[in-house]
């Protein structure tokens, strides 16, 4: 009996002790060609616990990803057939992406863009910028999330009365590339000797925040890689809310949930959660000052403008879709990498409660766009360390072609 106790005591302790673990989730990827399988795939997202969404279904013929667990893996293949629905197996194995997606020998630095970093690696790297360039870097602390870790961030300037960028990564806690791009750009914009940067470092200043949702990343570094949303808890047997479904601007009106275990679930109020809304009263205590808001994501190679609630043309339709193809295609002849680009309703699926949205329309800021990066679904959120530097700096290329414009555009000296 006692025997019997100890066994169950250890198994108990083992499964709390755990990180989460993927062995044999697979990745599947279906594409509904019919507005019955696409109504399907959206019930089961609506409905399935267990199915992961990575891809959530948008409209007929665009592809969806679902992370699949082993055990459901029959009855998900049941379901499909049913439906008429060929899926395609696009991850085999999730835990053994997770297990290679850093390298094997961990670089000596303490920092650097060959490897992914902890939450406290990017802070004590910011904290040794601010030491390093005094004359040009604040540090900025926009508030302090549900557990109490701080929202930091920097601001660089080089000289009064620039105009401001903003740069905001992490709001999505499992896309890792998103803080190591926009630590790359940082650090590229300190360091470049290329005139062009040089020219661009020094017309505007830059609102720099790698990591908007501290206690989500921190989550998926000790717990759960796959963990997107927000740390907070409600009083629900679920956690956290999505950041970028919490702003207020057609809060709930489409494209997020209601239900607090979803992943898109909006929060229980606009700004219910206090990551979004102390982000929210620093921009808007900044909002005479910047003319372009950008914001990083994973996956599918696509940039992004407003609006995601409808598909009305804001008022600059014409230029930033010009613009983005613009910068899309240099992204493309720095390293092959094909992205899209169209508004967030079209181009990836109807969305409400997103910061830039909130942004543009709140603000009427003139240059929105959202990156998402690196890959088109081979590894989805688990990109190598091995492709941050290509991925950040391609990303940097198209960077480089908004702001040219912008300046011009804005007639900054
Ligand atoms: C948005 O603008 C594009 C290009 O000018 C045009 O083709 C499209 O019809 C417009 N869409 C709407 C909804 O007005
Ligand atoms: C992208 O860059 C990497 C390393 O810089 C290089 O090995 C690769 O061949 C490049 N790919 C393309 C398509 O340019
Ligand atoms: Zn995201």
């Amino acid at each position: 009996m006692e025997i019997l106790r100890t066994i169950c005591l250890l198994i108990l302790a083992v499964v709390h002790a755990d990180r989460a673990t993927y062995d044999k989730y697979q990745v599947r990827r279906v594409v509904p060609e019919s507005q019955e399988q696409l109504e399907v795939l959206r019930d089961l997202e609506k409905n399935s616990n267990g199915l992961s969404f990575w891809v959530g279904p948008s409209r007929v013929q665009k592809a969806v990803d679902i992370m699949v667990p082993p055990h459901m893996l029959p009855q998900f293949d049941e379901i499909m057939a049913s439906l008429n629905l060929r899926s395609e197996v696009y991850i085999k194995n999730v835990q053994h992406l997770i297990d290679t997606e850093r390298p094997k020998v961990r670089p000596r630095a303490d920092f650097g863009w060959t490897d992914y970093y902890s939450l406290d690696a990017i802070y004590a790297w910011l904290d040794s910028l601010v030491e390093t360039y005094p004359e040009v870097l604040i540090p900025i602390t926009v508030g302090r999330t549900y557990e109490g870790r701080q929202i930091r961030g920097v601001k660089l300037s080089f000289k009064e009365g620039n105009r401001g960028v903003i740069l905001e990564g992490g709001i999505h806690a499992r896309e890792w590339i998103s803080p190591a791009t926009v630590t790359y750009i940082l650090n590229k914009l300190l360091t470049s000797q290329d005139p062009v940067m040089q020219d661009l470092v020094q017309s505007f200043d830059y609102y720099v925040f790698p990591s908007v949702n501290p206690d989500g990343y921190v989550y998926t570094h000790t717990t759960d890689r796959m963990w997107r949303k927000t740390r907070s808890q409600g009083g629900n047997r679920c956690f956290g809310a999505d950041a970028n479904r919490n702003f207020d601007f057609h809060w709930l009106e489409i494209g997020a949930s209601s239900s607090p275990c979803s992943d898109t679930y909006a929060g229980s109020a606009p700004f219910s959660e206090i990551e979004t809304r102390v982000l929210s009263e620093y921009l808007t205590s900044i909002a005479d000052q910047f003319d372009a808001y950008l914001t990083f994501h994973s996956y599918s190679q696509l940039l992004l403008f407003p609006y995601g609630h409808n598909n009305d043309n804001v008022s600059n339709y014409d230029e930033l879709l010009a613009l983005g193809q613009a910068a899309v295609s240099a992204l493309a002849n720095n390293n092959g990498t094909q992205y899209a680009v169209g508004n967030i309703y079209s181009t990836i699926y109807p969305t409400s409660g997103v910061s830039m949205d909130w942004v543009r329309g709140v603000f009427n800021t003139p240059y929105t766009y959202s990156w998402e990066l690196r890959d088109k679904g081979n590894h989805g959120f688990l990109l190598p360390a091995d492709q941050i530097i290509d991925t950040a700096e391609e990303t940097l290329v198209s960077l480089i072609v908004i702001l040219r414009h912008a300046k011009e555009k804005l007639g900054r000296n």
